[in-house]
């Protein structure tokens, strides 16, 4: 009997606990029936003879019997949650992260009252949050990162007493965030950034004395600035409040958070001084307070900030000297001032930081010289410098900057020649920017094998000599601009041998001779924009050269969008061609940022002899054509009306003879004309285009006649400029009219006399991806969706 009833207690026993595993091996199955794809196969072993605790993925206690753990992350599945998760009442650790799964979340889940760790991140999940889920007393991750949530910020989270972490950005929760956030003892974490939430950030948010990190920007719009209880989150490392339109002033209660080290308000119209009390902030390491309207001084305090990496406070409204000690700081990486009204001079102790990355200053007022010491900054990858008023030489210890990748010391007043041993950095140096300073002497020679540079500028100096032949060692170089100076030398037909050449300007120098060449062998292919004007040379128009001119003959044939000409770096950052300047109907214009579409050759006052080869008609995609002040002869080429995208044509005072070809007004582009004297006869066309042009088109041919003698000067309104801007660039107004150069391309291509400098579109540099992968990696995919609204 005794027996009878033993052996029932344990058939009873082993039936309930087996009972019990089915159960949760039926709500596993039913689990896997909701999802729709699971394109590599991870749940193929979830299937009725599979024990449930070897089903991938999922983790049982000792015993064996009760699933605590579910971890699908990456899994790549499609479908939806399925409320039967409900019955796995031992679940712990439930993440689904990073798939594809979307419809609501259950509110079945409120059942799950073991659960700890929640992770639902960067799936498409929508809907509101579920009310019910604040039963989960015991919970204390929820990571909702990147999902497609809508409605209010759940306000019922705030009844889960054990949450930690707690993650809702990247959604499109809307609303303000409830006062009552304020009420967790324990949250350690709160991210809320990347929503539309505005309203006021609530002074409560103060109450939460444990929070280490706190992320609050990113298209949210609060108003009225943050309040001043910030200071009171006495444990806060991280916080990030960047990018959302912040106004006011920074809290001088922010110099309370002494354990802070990363403090990012970049990206806000936060005005006022810098707090002095941000000074005491002593673990700091990253500070990232640029594009904001901060007006006065760096304060004295900063100098305590010697554990700072980054430091990045351009575009603002700053001024006063650049303190000297920012040069000792042990840690500095990254200094990037530039746009800004900085005077003095640059720290002479810089010398001292050896980690020193990434040095900015460019577009202040800053005067003096550039330090030596520069040269002992071994791990500098880039030096800007340029837009100041810098005087002396450049220092010959820049050629110890073994790292360096771009020299930008544009727009200075700097003498002296160029350090002869820059060359041998161009193994590692891709951009040398010395436009518009005083620079004389020699170019040097030695540009080494292997050389990596992509553009070399030194327009207007008095540089003088030959172009140095190792320049041709430097396949990448896409950039070569040597104008305004007094080199003197031949064609360089050994250019030809850079295919990657795309803009080649030697305007106002003193080379000579011909550019017609017999060598079949040299190809200009990428060329596109070239500038040949003003200097010696002679002899006949080059019809090979133009027959090899690729880009400017099938051009954008191919109908791709025209695109900005930019390099890319070694660290991924994007360097735009900015500042360079052409002629066109007499004025220089310097181009903010050149297209790849910008098609234009300038061979004009040189002393080039002969006819105009009809091949020249061949080149499809020219925008521009210059041969003006010249000797040609002949006649203009019919071939000339192939020129379907020209807008510019200037062929004034050449010795033209013949007829104004016909053809010219299929140009339907054409904006700029000028043919004036010449020995030109006939009749000047009528119609389309030619309804535009003055009589200075024509003056100084007396044979031809049907002069448009009663237009006046200025009938630009007659050709629509189409030229579509989208800056507020006030400059850029009256220039308008010059062109319609893109017209027809519907992009704007902005002529600024403004703005020659580095632009990282990519704005945050590699801290982004070092320090920070969070917002730069994470929003990855939610920019997608979220911007294409
Ligand atoms: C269950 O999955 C295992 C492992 O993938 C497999 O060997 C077994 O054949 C499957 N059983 C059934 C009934 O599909
Ligand atoms: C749940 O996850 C946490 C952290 O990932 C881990 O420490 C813990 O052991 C997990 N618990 C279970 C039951 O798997
Ligand atoms: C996700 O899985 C894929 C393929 O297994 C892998 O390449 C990728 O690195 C994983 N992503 C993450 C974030 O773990
Ligand atoms: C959630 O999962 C993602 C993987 O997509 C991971 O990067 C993240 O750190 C997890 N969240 C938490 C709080 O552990
Ligand atoms: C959630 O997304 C699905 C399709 O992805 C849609 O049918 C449903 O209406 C959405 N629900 C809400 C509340 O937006
Ligand atoms: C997520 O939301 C965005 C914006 O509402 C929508 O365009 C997108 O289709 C949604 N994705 C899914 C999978 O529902
Ligand atoms: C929370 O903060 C508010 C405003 O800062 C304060 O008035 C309130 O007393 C605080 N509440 C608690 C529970 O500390
Ligand atoms: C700021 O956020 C906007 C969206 O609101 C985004 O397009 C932009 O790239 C962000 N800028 C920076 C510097 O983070
Ligand atoms: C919180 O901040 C406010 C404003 O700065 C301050 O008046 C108050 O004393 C702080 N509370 C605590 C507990 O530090
Ligand atoms: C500065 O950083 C060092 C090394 O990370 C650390 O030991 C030191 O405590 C920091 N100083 C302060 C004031 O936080
Ligand atoms: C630059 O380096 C030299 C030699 O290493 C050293 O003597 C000098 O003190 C350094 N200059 C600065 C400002 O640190
Ligand atoms: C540059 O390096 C050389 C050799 O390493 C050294 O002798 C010289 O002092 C350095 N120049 C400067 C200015 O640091």
């Amino acid at each position: 009997m005794r027996f009878l009833l033993l052996l029932l207690l344990i058939l009873h026993l082993s039936h309930s606990s087996a009972a019990g595993a089915i159960s949760e091996h039926r709500a596993l199955m039913a689990v896997k029936s909701y999802i729709t794809d699971d394109p590599r196969s991870y749940l193929s072993n979830w299937n009725a003879t599979t024990p449930l605790c070897s089903f991938t993925g999922v983790t049982c206690d000792y015993t064996g019997r009760h699933v605590t753990s579910i971890d699908l992350t990456n899994f790549t599945l499609s479908g939806t949650l399925s409320p039967s998760f409900a019955h796995l009442r031992f679940l712990q650790n439930l993440s689904v992260a990073a798939n594809q799964l979307s419809g609501p979340i259950p509110k079945e889940l409120s059942a799950l009252s073991d659960l700890r760790y929640h992770n639902l991140s960067n799936n498409v999940f929508n809907g509101s949050f579920p009310t019910q889920l604040s039963q989960l007393k015991n919970l204390q991750v929820l990571d909702l990162y990147n999902n497609n949530m809508t409605g209010e910020l759940p306000v019922s989270v705030t009844e889960l007493p054990n949450l930690r972490h707690l993650d809702l950005a990247g959604n499109y929760f809307t609303g303000h965030i409830p006062s009552s956030y304020g009420l967790w003892e324990h949250l350690e974490y709160l991210a809320v950034s990347g929503n539309e939430l505005g309203g006021k950030i609530p002074p409560e948010i103060g109450n939460l004395t444990k929070l280490q990190q706190l992320y609050i920007g990113y298209y949210n719009t609060f108003e009225g600035g943050l309040p001043r209880e910030i200071g009171n989150l006495s444990e806060l490392v991280i916080f990030d409040a960047a990018n959302f339109t912040l106004t006011g002033v920074i809290p001088p209660e922010i110099g309370k958070l002494q354990k802070l080290d990363t403090l990012f308000l970049y990206y806000n119209l936060l005005s006022g001084y810098l707090a002095a009390e941000l000074g005491t902030l002593k673990s700091l390491k990253y500070m990232d307070l640029s594009d904001n309207i901060l007006t006065g001084e760096i304060p004295e305090s900063f100098a305590e900030l010697r554990n700072l990496t980054l430091l990045q406070l351009f575009r603002n409204n700053l001024q006063g000297q650049i303190p000297e000690i920012i040069g000792e700081w042990p840690e500095l990486e990254v200094l990037q001032l530039w746009e800004n009204k900085f005077t003095g001079s640059i720290p002479q102790k810089l010398g001292s930081n050896k980690k020193l990355q990434m040095f900015g200053l460019s577009w202040n007022q800053l005067t003096g010289t550039i330090p030596p010491v520069v040269g002992n900054l071994t791990s500098l990858t880039h030096i800007l410098l340029s837009h100041n008023k810098l005087t002396g030489k450049i220092p010959a210890s820049v050629c110890n900057l073994s790292s360096l990748n771009v020299l930008d010391f544009m727009k200075n007043r700097l003498s002296g020649t160029i350090p002869y041993c820059i060359g041998n950095l161009s193994s590692s140096l891709s951009h040398i920017d010395l436009q518009d300073n005083n620079i004389h002497g020699k170019l040097p020679e030695n540009f080494v094998k292997h050389c990596k540079l992509q553009s070399f500028r030194i327009n207007n100096n008095h540089v003088e000599g030959l172009l140095p032949r190792s320049l041709g060692n430097c396949k990448d170089l896409h950039l070569l601009d040597v104008g305004k100076n007094k080199l003197h030398d031949t064609f360089p037909f050994w250019l030809g041998n850079l295919d990657q050449l795309q803009v080649l300007i030697l305007r106002s120098n003193r080379f000579y001779g011909q550019v017609n060449s017999s060598d079949i062998a040299v190809s200009f292919t990428h060329l596109h924009a070239i500038d040949l004007s003003h200097n010696n040379f002679s002899g006949y128009l080059p019809t090979n050269f133009f027959e090899n001119l690729h880009a400017i003959k099938e051009g954008d044939g191919k109908k791709v969008e025209p695109e900005y000409m930019k390099d890319e770096l070694a660290d991924g950052r994007v360097y735009y061609v900015q500042g360079l300047s052409f002629t066109i109907k007499g004025f220089e214009i310097e181009f903010q940022e050149l297209l790849t579409s910008w098609m234009v050759i300038d061979f004009s006052n040189n002393q080039f002899l002969g006819e105009i080869p009809k091949t020249l008609g061949e080149l499809h995609s020219l925008i521009v054509l210059n041969l003006s002040h010249n000797c040609l002869k002949g006649s203009i080429p019919s071939s000339f009306g192939d020129l379907s995208k020209l807008e510019s044509l200037d062929l004034s005072s050449n010795k033209l003879r013949g007829k104004i070809p016909m053809e010219l007004n299929n140009l339907g582009f054409l904006e700029v004309l000028n043919l004036s004297h010449n020995y030109l006869v006939g009749p000047i066309p009528q119609g389309k285009q030619f309804d535009t042009f003055t009589n200075d088109s024509y003056t100084g041919n007396l044979g031809l006649w049907g002069l448009p003698l009663s237009k006046g000067r200025d009938n630009d309104e007659k050709t629509p400029a189409k030229f579509d801007r989208d800056d507020d660039d006030d400059d850029a107004d009256e220039l308008n009219w010059k062109f319609s150069i893109l017209m027809g391309y519907g992009c704007g291509l902005v002529l600024g006399l403004s703005m020659g400098y580095i632009v990282f579109t990519t704005g945050k540099p590699w801290w982004f991806i070092r320090s920070y992968v969070r917002v730069q990696q994470r929003f990855a995919k939610w920019y997608r969706t979220k911007l294409l609204r």
